[in-house]
């Protein structure tokens, strides 16, 4: 079967499919090559309470760049003890980095735009080749919602970048009923969105917004670019 032809059968078969029902499928059609990164976000703390719930075989991984905020590693641990699992934390090469901080300094990403997605490529692109390498099935948890680059995204897609399939279950998802679903499921958030921060990355690169303002506008706030790091370009 071709590439296309898979890729429109699992579309027809995840369309209706709740985000729960449409990880259990997958992680029974791919066994052992599903896995999900969570930068601990909002979403991302959704589709682990479903993968835990369910107790689906699917490998939980989260990128630590070495900046990310303290309360997104405690939240980290939170989760890890609420739900019982282990989040694969992978790390960015050393000398890598090392090379990286000689050459630009340790905050150099504020320089130029070349800079700042040469850190994000040595930190969380790199890295998550790595976590992905081997695998069939990449689960996100982008939301159509949060940009137009993501507007234009599909629940399940081919990474071409990164040769794997992609699949996006929360990508219809409204803000406000990831919300309500956090509330009703009582499931550990970062004490950070309580202070005006929607998006959260590495603590030097983001910022609260203000109200009336773009969700990811606190993200690389003194960029004009895309706003991606380089995880989600397409
Ligand atoms: S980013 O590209 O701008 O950093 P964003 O924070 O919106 O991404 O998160 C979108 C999705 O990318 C998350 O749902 C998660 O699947 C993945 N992601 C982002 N950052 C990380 C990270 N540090 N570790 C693992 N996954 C991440
Ligand atoms: Fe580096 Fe900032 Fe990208 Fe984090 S978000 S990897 S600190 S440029």
């Amino acid at each position: 079967m071709s590439q296309n032809q898979n890729l429109s059968d699992l579309e027809s078969r995840l369309r209706d499919l709740s985000p729960g029902e449409g990880l259990a499928v997958l992680a029974d059609l791919f066994p052992g090559k599903v896995v999900f990164s969570t930068s601990l976000g909002q979403e991302d703390q959704v589709i682990t309470q479903l993968i835990a719930n369910h107790k689906l075989p699917i490998q939980i991984f989260s990128l630590d760049t070495g900046r990310l905020f303290g309360e997104t590693l405690d939240l980290l641990a939170r989760t890890e003890s609420k739900y019982n699992t282990r989040i694969k934390l992978y790390y960015p090469e050393r000398d890598s980095v090392e090379n990286w901080v000689a050459k630009n300094g340790i905050n150099g990403f504020y320089e130029t735009v070349e800079n700042r997605k040469s850190c994000c490529y040595v930190r969380k692109v790199e890295p998550l080749k790595r976590a992905l390498a081997g695998n069939e099935i990449w689960v996100t948890g982008l939301r159509a919602e949060q940009s137009a680059n993501r507007s234009e995204m599909k629940k399940i897609e081919w990474d071409e970048g990164n040769q794997i399939l992609k699949y996006n279950p929360l990508l219809d998802w409204t803000f406000d009923e990831m919300i309500s679903y956090i509330e009703e499921h009582k499931i550990p958030y970062n004490p950070l969105h309580d202070q005006g921060f929607v998006s959260i990355g590495c603590a030097p690169c983001t910022r609260a917004i203000l109200p009336g303002e773009d969700a990811r506008a606190g993200r690389w706030w003194w960029e004009d670019s895309k706003k991606e790091c380089g995880l989600h370009s397409r």
